[in-house]
């Protein structure tokens, strides 16, 4: 994982929106299962997922499962918290009380001893830079945490954080949890180019088909037990689900069908063909998607600079670099 010693499996696995919310522990545990079986290796989570719930579930998932605690990598996010509209102040943000108490709460809902990844969800305006990067660098000397990362934080905010720890002679940030997908692209492509050059960094992208999209499930409409029809998601599909976006996930369909492989396979394939690219966060409802996806790897070999450049031409969302 970037410049660090750890392992990450090049497919990992999440629970945001399925677990709880869309499976039971029983389907739980049949996909992480799968997962595990398949060589994944990196289970992610958040303390706002279903609201502690997600955490819960893959604490008891794991706990069942008993697996060799160093065979596995677990995360946790501080920052939304856990109680949606109900937090009160100092239950959600980056200071070091809510970072210290996130921390502890994930580890009773996890059943671990220490999480081996531990993202800060967000930047916070309101908290002074220090407070974060002393805050990780304690719980990693308390042996609560392994390393820390952050989520969708801007190049500039991820350089503060390490002007900082080499200041004061702390461990930075190693890892960004970014979205990154055929449609989505900037950070990982653009934005980030000087931070993996100078202090490096791993990523664990998310939503890597686009919440479903590029799995090419939405071309005919909106399934009914699919997530853009889950209540609440409105804002989701409105992103999403655009004339735009469809018509180009249509013809990467055409693509991948001539490649004879699936379009969500075609799509997560481009995403860790990238170098900059540590694990794909894989998300799943069924057995059967997981499968497909575990297939991804495979792909990859279908992935030469003539289709790369179809595809390119497809979706044409390659970002403009600043000529140098
Ligand atoms: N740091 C952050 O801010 C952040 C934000 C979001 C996610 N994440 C992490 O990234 C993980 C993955 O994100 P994501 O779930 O959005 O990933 P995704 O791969 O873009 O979407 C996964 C969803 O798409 C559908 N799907 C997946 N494979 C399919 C297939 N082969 N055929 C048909 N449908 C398929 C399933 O939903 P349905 O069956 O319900 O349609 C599945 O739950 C999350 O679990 C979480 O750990 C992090």
């Amino acid at each position: 994982m970037g410049r660090t010693g750890l392992q990450l499996s090049v497919l990992s696995f999440g629970s945001w929106v399925s677990f709880h919310k869309q499976i039971d522990d029983g389907v739980a545990d049949e996909l992480m299962g799968i997962a595990y079986d398949s060589g994944i290796n990196f289970f992610d989570n958040a303390e706002a997922y279903a609201l502690g719930e997600s955490e819960k579930m893959m604490g008891r998932v794991l706990k069942k499962k008993n697996w060799e605690r160093s065979s596995y990598v677990v995360s946790s996010k501080a920052f939304w918290g856990w109680r949606g509209k109900q937090n009160k102040p100092n239950q959600s943000g980056l200071s070091r009380k809510h970072l210290v108490e996130a921390c502890h709460e994930a580890l009773q809902r996890l059943q671990v001893d220490y999480l081996d990844l531990y993202f800060c969800h967000r930047p916070d305006k309101n908290v002074p830079i220090e407070e974060v990067v002393w805050t990780m660098h304690q719980l990693i000397q308390q042996g609560k945490i392994l390393y820390w990362g952050t989520s969708e934080w801007s190049g500039v905010e991820i350089m503060e954080a390490h002007r900082v720890a080499q200041q004061y002679n702390l461990i930075g940030p190693t890892v960004e949890q970014t979205q990154y997908n055929l449609f989505e692209r900037n950070k990982i492509e653009n934005e980030y180019l000087m931070v993996y050059k100078t202090v490096g960094m791993g990523t664990t992208i998310w939503s890597p088909l686009a919440s479903g999209l590029l799995s090419g499930k939405y071309n005919d409409g909106i399934p009914p037990d699919s997530r853009f029809a889950i209540e609440g998601f409105d804002w989701l599909k409105d992103r999403w689900i655009k004339e735009g976006h469809l018509e180009k996930v249509k013809q990467l369909s055409g693509l991948a069908s001539e490649l004879e492989i699936s379009v969500a396979e075609l799509s997560l394939a481009w995403c860790i063909r990238n170098p900059n690219v540590t694990t794909a966060i894989l998300g799943a409802t069924r057995k059967e998607q997981l499968l497909q996806n575990l297939k991804a790897v495979e792909a990859m070999k279908k992935l030469d600079t003539a289709v790369l450049q179809r595809i390119e031409t497809i979706v044409g969302t390659k970002p403009v670099l600043p000529e140098f």
